[in-house]
């Protein structure tokens, strides 16, 4: 049984990444859909990388070659002009453009520089203007990248070695790892959300979700992965607790991963699954494994909510207030309590939703419920347990 975690004791780190391949990626949104949703199913074979479920795996971003190839062509500049990376070595512009900047999103720093280089006239008085005014400059940098800004202000002329001290560094995102290793040895799953966009008529991308979603090739290893293991993210401690997990959109990753493991250690205990997206027709991730699941008796109850099949918006915590009775009983009987995905409105919801059943089917008063919740079942007992981003 796989309950804390573990050391890792491959060579690859966050320090030292593994040049992982992308084996399938495929959209779990069906047609209609407005959201990319993507299964990625990850070969880590040759790294003596593992995880345990509740796990997270990091990568390391890397700009499309058609942003790197223009913006070198802005700027007029040679694409193998030898440059020294304090990570890579001796290297090229073009190789830290790729792998070291982000260039997706445009810094105060850069626009600035454009505007100092550019020679006297309307456009450098144009762009004084917006900087000089901090909500237009903050305007003017939300939607922006580096080519967008170039494109509006040609004739700048900054050196590589400048160039490469402007933007933000390419760092790691994690994600929840959506995958048992037992029941996928040498891979890892991911459910991504690909972040997706247009502003002043080019198509954007999130710098990572639109590298693993759209930029980088199957089967060729340009993935720089790491595993970050969660301390308190994890199973129950015996395979007989019961489980409720809450996971709207991608939250529901760890929960996929979850299931399969529980289902791999024949665990006896009851598995509860909340999930909740936009459309029951276009967003019903992973249907076909839940339905599965339930039929096989690893999953106990399904509650769904979607969102927008209805005029009013109906959520996952909805679900939870509809079946709080039942709800209150599992957590009487020793249930752990999961809630993944969103931090800035689902999970605080769900904590509200939490509070208001103990009240109502606890009947404990206010203060007792919040005692009970985040004192007795989160700290004490350590049965509320979070993965919210
Ligand atoms: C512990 C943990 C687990 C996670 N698990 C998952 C997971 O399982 N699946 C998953 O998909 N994600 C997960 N995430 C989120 C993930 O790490 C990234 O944050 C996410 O993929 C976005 O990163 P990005 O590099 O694609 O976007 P970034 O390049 O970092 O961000 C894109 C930027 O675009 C901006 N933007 C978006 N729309 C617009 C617009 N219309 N106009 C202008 N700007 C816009 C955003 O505000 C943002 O600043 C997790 C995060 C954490 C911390
Ligand atoms: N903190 C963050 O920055 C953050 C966190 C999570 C996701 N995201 C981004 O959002 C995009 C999609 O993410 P996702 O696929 O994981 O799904 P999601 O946007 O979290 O949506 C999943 C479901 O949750 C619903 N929802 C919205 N507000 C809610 C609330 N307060 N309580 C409960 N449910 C709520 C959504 O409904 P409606 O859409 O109909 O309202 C939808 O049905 C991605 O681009 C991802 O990167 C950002």
């Amino acid at each position: 049984m796989s309950i804390a975690p573990v050391a890792n004791t491959s060579l690859y780190t966050i320090k030292n990444p593994f040049p992982a391949r992308i084996t399938q990626n495929v959209r779990l949104n069906q047609a209609g859909s407005t959201k990319d949703t993507r299964h990625l199913v990850i070969n880590l074979e040759g790294s003596g990388l593992s995880y345990q479920v509740g796990a997270s795996l990091g990568v390391f971003p890397r700009n499309p070659a058609s942003v790197v190839n223009e913006l070198l062509s802005l700027l007029k500049l040679d694409p193998e002009y030898p440059l020294t990376d304090s990570k890579l070595g001796a290297t090229t512009l073009r190789t830290v453009l790729t792998s070291q900047i982000a260039l997706n999103r445009v810094t105060k720093k850069f626009v600035k520089a454009v505007h100092d280089k550019l020679p006297a006239g309307t456009a450098k008085t144009d762009l004084e203007g917006i900087i000089a005014t901090d909500e237009l400059f903050d305007q003017y940098v939300w939607d922006r990248d580096c080519v967008d800004v170039l494109r509006e202000y040609p004739g700048a002329i900054i050196t590589p070695e400048e160039l490469v001290t402007l933007q933000a560094k390419a760092n790691p995102r994690l994600y929840s790892i959506a995958s048992s290793f037992d029941a996928h040895p040498g891979e890892v799953h991911l459910t991504l959300a690909v972040v997706r966009y247009t502003t002043h008529g080019r198509e954007k991308f999130g710098l990572c979700s639109g590298f693993l979603g759209h930029g980088a090739e199957l089967d060729t290893p340009t993935v720089p992965v790491y595993v970050q293991p969660s301390k308190h993210f994890h199973l129950p401690p015996t395979g007989d607790a019961p489980m409720i997990m809450v996971g709207p959109g991608t939250g529901i990753a760890p929960f996929r991963a979850f299931l399969e493991q529980r289902e791999f250690d024949g665990a006896k205990g009851d598995n509860w699954l909340f999930f909740g997206d936009q459309h029951r027709s276009s967003d019903f991730l992973y249907e076909e494994e839940l339905t599965a699941f339930q039929k096989k008796g690893v999953l106990s109850r399904l509650d769904t909510a979607f969102s927008r099949d209805q005029a009013n918006k109906i959520y996952v915590q909805d679900r939870m207030r509809e079946q709080g009775a039942d709800l209150w009983k599992w957590l009487q009987n020793g249930a752990y309590f999961y809630v993944c995905g969103d931090a800035k409105r689902m999970a605080k919801d769900v904590h509200q939703a939490l509070l208001d059943i103990a009240i109502q089917h606890g009947g404990l008063s206010p203060e007792a419920a919040k005692d009970y919740i985040e004192v007795t079942l989160a700290k004490t007992e350590q049965r509320y347990l979070r993965d919210v981003y």
